[in-house]
């Protein structure tokens, strides 16, 4: 097969074959094409897209490029949870320990952060000897032993998603829903869970902006998953706003600890719970109002924070800062951020707040850079509050004095404040399953 040909079938719109789509994918897994030709099929399909037989038989070839996770050695249903990105999004911590706690085993792999969106397993090893990088029997021995276990991804899983993802990252071809749908799905097919829950994000600090995007994606990604006999079901939820108050690896831990101690942030229980309920359901734990209230009542009698702390353990980390916060190392220096005029604030761009974090420290640029655990942003008013002139809508943490002057300048130009109160948004802003 020559990889020129399919280049040119998809630059002038015409379908490609299954066989050609496992040439794709094999090609990208073993790097036996150049990253040039790679990224010129890839520009093609962003721009000529894949239909739903294309989008499914690129997933499975992404499957196939790479090993499957063999679940069967973990007794009973096993539940994974996906988000599509976001930023001060740190669900994972809440949804796990919560549905662990009703008896679905929690067997993930997760991501670091890339870009303005932030990862759970960075923010997990903020937690002093966390290790996020078990051998697929380590992976398997932590969910039998405590019902839950979340490390980075282990093996050969997917290694075509792995050359066309970071290839995608850097020639613009990130935002085709067929693309992402293939790439989510194929970890998540590989990952081997039987119930599935997606978050999809929608808003200025997600790869969908408008409702459209996302409901197409979330369709694509939920057909893919009943294609392949699994239940799954998506949430699509705003990120037109930080989710929470803190943003960050470490301040994002502590925050979504406050939220298991049931003092956390309204936002981001309700999206944590109606993610932990949905997959519930799936898991055939009740219906979503039964499965709402039995998540509510995990963290109301305090096991949903014991069994964080208990994963934390058995992965080598220091349970202790689960029921202590204050042991976080904190960053050498904070600085508050005033509004300039009095309003209410209409609008903050979530995208540009996640890049004020990775200039803090908190993210990274190229998948090399280190990170600091402890930078970050906490804020202190969110779209829609009222501010008089010389409020602190945030507080910026970091650790490198030269970092703060333009760290604020961008946080200032990504808040909005104007006269009127805008419309709230809708925190759930649709289901598809
Ligand atoms: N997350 C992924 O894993 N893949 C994408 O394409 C986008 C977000």
């Amino acid at each position: 097969m020559n990889f020129k040909d399919i280049i040119a079938k998809k630059r002038d719109g015409m379908e490609l074959s299954r066989e050609e789509l496992e040439f794709f994918a094999d090609s990208a897994g073993r790097g036996s094409v150049p990253d040039y030709q790679l990224s010129a099929l890839l520009m093609a399909i962003y721009l000529n897209g894949l239909n739903d037989r294309e989008t499914l038989d690129l997933t499975n070839a992404m499957v196939r490029s790479g090993d499957v996770a063999d679940l069967s050695g973990i007794d009973g249903i096993k539940g994974d949870k996906h988000s599509t990105g976001g930023v001060g999004d740190k669900t994972t911590l809440i949804v796990a320990p919560v549905v662990s706690c009703c008896g679905v085993r929690i067997a993930k792999m997760s991501g670091r952060g890339l870009g303005h969106t932030g990862g759970t397993v960075d923010k997990l090893e903020s937690i002093p000897g966390f290790n996020s990088s078990l051998s697929s029997e380590e992976f398997i021995r932590a969910v039998n032993k405590c019902g839950i276990c979340v490390t980075g991804q282990s093996g050969n899983l997917c290694p075509a998603d792995k050359k066309l993802y970071a290839l995608r990252d850097v020639t613009a071809t990130v935002g085709n829903s067929s693309l992402i749908a293939s790439s989510i799905m194929s970890k998540k097919l590989a990952g081997g869970a039987d119930c599935i829950v997606l978050d999809v994000k929608c808003g200025s600090g997600a790869f969908m902006h408008d409702i459209a995007f996302a409901r197409e994606l979330a369709e694509k990604m939920v057909g893919i998953g009943k294609g392949a006999g699994k239940k799954i079901a998506a949430l699509i939820t705003d990120m037109d706003v930080p989710l929470g108050k803190n943003i960050g690896n470490s301040l994002e831990v502590i925050e979504a600890v406050e939220t298991l101690k049931g003092n956390g942030p309204e936002d981001l229980r309700q999206v944590a719970l109606h993610l932990a309920a949905k997959l519930l359901q799936l898991a055939g734990k009740g219906s979503l109002e039964e499965c709402l209230a039995l998540a509510q009542s995990k963290i109301d009698d305090g096991s949903a924070l014991e069994k964080l702390a208990d994963m934390v353990a058995v992965q080598g980390g220091d349970s202790r800062y689960i029921y202590d916060t204050s042991l976080f190392e904190k960053a050498k220096y904070s600085f508050s951020i005033k509004a300039k005029k009095s309003g209410f604030i209409t609008s903050m761009e979530t995208e540009e707040i996640g890049s004020v974090c990775v200039i803090l420290g908190a993210g990274r640029q190229k998948k090399e850079d280190s990170i600091d655990h402890s930078a970050g942003i906490v804020l202190e008013k969110k779209t829609g509050d009222y501010v008089e002139k010389g409020d602190v809508i945030a507080v910026l943490h970091y650790s490198d004095e030269t970092l703060s002057a333009p760290a604020a300048e961008k946080f200032l130009g990504a808040v909005t404040i104007k006269d009127e109160k805008p419309e709230k948004r809708p925190l759930i802003l649709g289901t598809v399953e």
